[in-house]
């Protein structure tokens, strides 16, 4: 698959049967606690091979690393995560690579496996289907809080737990149903990377704002205008994908655009069978719902309905 329409990892095919996932990504601290982070980073990394219906074999550490500057304890603690949470996804760390920065960074570059015929990319979602999303929003909104002293110890957990998450549970639970696309949700936000799956296509897309799960809390926060920079710079990016943009409660828009640190899945299913996917995934503890419709009219547009 090549780099003309960007998907979640890039795909390449060894065999007809066998197919090689490559994905990488790395990023600063998002939480306070080491360890918290380690597992927060490596299941972030994980998740693109999830979205393209694979399954991850091995990672390599990366790591930027203040030597000088930070206790070699911490960086100890963030490696601890980031094995707990590949060793969960059933993949081994076989390598790596660590620089000195100012900044500590970790992430991890991971490669998995898929059947050719069995690729789920972010595109092919047809009108009739419905679109699931397998954890709650808002965890941009938290992870500034958490910046400004502005997090309660019980919202922090429940954020830590959600981005914490594989997408593992989501990725198995939706084998054998009609899924016709899949993407996850990340620093793009809800909205940016669903007008991924209708972009440029004759689809439009329909979201039902009331049924999305935000995590509770952030609309506190989010009315107080704690938002993170990157939530801007995704609203302005994607505005003009939404229909009618100006009757939109300005916090519904806010949390919407978000940008989510290792997100869940927005899987795109044959419309009688999403019922019993989401049952499925909350059997599993995810948090999921159907959030929205994908349309025979208005191609490549967004209509948010209260
Ligand atoms: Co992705
Ligand atoms: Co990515
Ligand atoms: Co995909």
């Amino acid at each position: 698959m090549g780099l003309e329409s960007p998907d979640d990892a890039g795909v390449y095919r060894l065999s007809p049967d066998l197919a090689l996932i490559q994905t990488v990504d790395f990023f600063t601290p998002v939480v306070d606690d080491p360890y918290n982070f380690g597992l927060i980073a490596a299941a972030n990394s994980l998740s693109d091979i999830y979205a393209m219906g694979g399954r991850p074999l091995t990672a390599m550490n990366i790591i930027c690393f203040p030597a000088g500057k930070m206790p070699i304890e911490i960086l100890r603690e963030v490696l601890r995560g980031g094995i707990e949470k590949v060793k969960e996804a059933g993949a081994v760390i076989v390598g790596g690579h660590s620089v000195e920065d100012d900044e500590m960074k970790y992430g991890l570059a991971v490669t998995g496996i898929v059947q050719p015929t069995r690729i789920l990319t972010n595109k092919g979602a047809r009108p009739g289907d419905l679109l699931v999303l397998t954890k709650p929003i808002g965890t941009g909104i938290i992870n500034t809080a958490i910046k400004g002293n502005l997090a309660s110890p019980e919202l922090i957990e429940k954020a830590v737990k959600i981005m914490a998450a594989l997408n593992k549970e989501a990725a198995e639970a939706m084998e054998g149903f009609g899924v016709s696309a899949c993407t996850d949700v990340t620093g793009f936000g809800l909205l940016g990377h669903a007008f991924e799956m209708i972009e440029q296509t004759d689809v439009g897309l329909k979201i039902f704002v009331e049924k999305i799960p935000v995590i509770e809390g952030v609309r506190g926060l989010a009315s107080m205008g704690i938002l993170p920079a990157g939530l801007y710079r995704n609203k302005e990016f994607r505005k003009d994908a939404i229909l009618e943009l100006e009757k939109v409660d300005p916090v519904d828009l806010d949390i919407l655009f978000d940008p989510q640190t290792s997100g869940g899945l927005l899987i795109a299913v044959k419309n009688e069978e999403a019922r019993s996917l989401v049952d499925k995934l909350r059997k599993r503890g995810a948090e999921a719902a159907i959030i929205g419709e994908f349309l025979d009219t208005h191609p490549s547009k967004i209509i948010l309905e209260k």
